[in-house]
């Protein structure tokens, strides 16, 4: 029987029930805490508060642990394919030889948008970033299926909307990148499997078809599945509030992308790299930087180092690491900033400041050096982590869709403002 939790408020004792995960993680159940006491908790950034019980991904911070529906993430970007963990994340379990068929086979079928979309490009001005031109087009999207936008959507409306969002994400990417350079726009081959058919869309000309390379296939592979979740991280925590209130999987998923774009989210893998650049034309004056961070008044971060959570290692950030060190390897590409990025590892984490706060490099510190090999636009790192996030927002919004405890999420406040007084006419107003 779960333990209980006795709470103590002035001279009343309020008994609580208590919650316990399957790795022994407890929780006090507050959902009568107001009823009960007239009190509520405060937990700024919900460091502290579970919004919900999920079965989809569990980590430990301390421990560095990530798990997929219970499978280490080192297994599963050793030996998993990207569809094949979005499949695992999404349906809950590995799927079969045959399931996994159809499931390939159903993007292949729908990786193409409506021709109509093409004019939402051209309205964009060039300096608009892709992050804000993804979030928009995935709106629309639900203006081309208004049949899978109806609350209560069926499990068969769910799966079409999966396969559209998971399969168009890249084409969207990839025509928005080829706006940019004010190159045609490449359409997707339905031979192709899903990273390569990105990576011709995005690369390939009317001239020249992108020649596929397998290792840049690959790091690609590990880096989309590294990022395919990460259980209440503040992008699917919107994803789950906005589909509370029954708005439907494109608008969730698109509320997603914009609380990614933030800088302390998604955006930090292109801070990363402007922060080298910065470093690197300051004469590669590591020290500078790193005094900087320690500095409260300076307003600059170490980016790519610290997390919420991992107050060890972020497991993601030692493969990727790996990854880029071997692709830059096999390809022969000398990139300053990898030297870079690793000395400034080394020395932060001999510096007491860094050591004493736990902070270590984190999912988005190292992943920029291998999109720069493979000819990423700085502008569009963010937008990789959305194509590999997008399995892990799906799955959530569809877990909370499917939980008949859900509710719409309305958290509550302490008020801190003017206590009661009447309206003042403008005449007796201050000057
Ligand atoms: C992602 O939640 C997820 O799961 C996210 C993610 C996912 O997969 O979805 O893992 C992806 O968003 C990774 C994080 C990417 N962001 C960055 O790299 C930006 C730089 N990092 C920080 O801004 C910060 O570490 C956060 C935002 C990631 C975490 O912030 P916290 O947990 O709220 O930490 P904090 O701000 O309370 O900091 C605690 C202390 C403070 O110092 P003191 O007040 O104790 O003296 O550590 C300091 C902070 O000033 N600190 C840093 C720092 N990060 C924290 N100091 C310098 N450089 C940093 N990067």
């Amino acid at each position: 029987m779960p333990e209980k939790a006795n709470l103590i408020i002035g001279d009343q004792t309020y008994e609580l029930p208590m919650l316990v995960g399957t790795e022994n993680e407890k929780a006090i159940d507050i959902s009568k805490l107001r009823s009960l006491s007239g009190c509520i908790t405060f937990d700024p950034g919900f460091g502290n508060t579970g919004a919900c019980q999920s079965a989809i991904t569990y980590l430990d911070g301390e421990k560095g642990i990530l798990r997929y529906r219970g499978i280490p993430i080192e297994q599963i970007a050793e030996k998993s394919t990207f569809l094949e963990t979005a499949y695992l994340l999404i349906y809950g379990h590995l799927p079969s030889q045959t399931q996994l068929t159809k499931f390939s086979q159903s993007f292949s079928d729908h990786a193409s948008i409506h021709e109509d979309m093409k004019n939402f490009f051209n309205g964009y001005p060039l300096s608009g970033h892709p992050m804000g031109i993804l979030s928009a087009m995935v709106c629309s999207l639900s203006g081309y299926y208004p049949e899978l936008v109806n609350p209560g959507p069926t499990k068969e409306d769910i799966d079409k909307i999966v396969v559209q969002l998971l399969s168009k994400v890249r084409t969207i990417c990839a025509f928005s990148y080829k706006k940019s350079i004010g190159e045609s726009f490449v359409y997707p081959r339905p031979e192709l499997q899903y990273i390569p058919n990105f990576l011709h869309m995005m690369f390939s000309t009317p001239k020249r078809e992108y020649n596929i390379d397998d290792d840049v296939v690959d790091a690609l592979r590990i880096l989309l599945i590294l990022h395919a979740d990460h259980e209440q991280n503040c992008s699917t925590s919107t994803v789950r509030l906005v589909g509370s209130s029954l708005a439907n999987l494109f608008a969730s998923i698109a509320a997603g992308i914009c609380a990614l774009w933030g800088p302390l989210h998604g955006g930090a893998n292109q801070e990363v790299i402007e922060m080298l650049q910065m470093i690197q034309k300051d004469g590669g004056n590591i020290a500078k930087y790193i005094n900087m961070a320690k500095d409260h008044n300076s307003n600059f971060r170490l980016m790519g180092f610290g997390h919420r959570v991992y107050k060890n290692f972020d497991p993601r950030a030692k493969i990727i690491k790996e990854t880029a060190h071997n692709l830059l390897k096999k390809k022969g590409i000398k990139d300053p900033f990898l030297d870079l990025a690793v000395k400034l590892e080394e020395i932060a984490l001999k510096d007491s400041y860094f050591v004493e706060r736990k902070l270590y490099p984190n999912v988005d510190f190292y992943s920029g050096i291998i999109y720069r090999a493979i000819g990423i636009p700085l502008n569009m790192f963010p937008v990789m982590f959305a194509i590999g996030r997008m399995p892990g927002w799906i799955a959530h919004w569809k877990e909370m869709i499917e939980d008949p405890a859900t509710k719409i999420g309305r958290p509550r406040q302490i008020y801190t403002g003017e206590l009661r007084h009447d309206y003042i006419p403008m005449d007796q107003r201050p000057k």
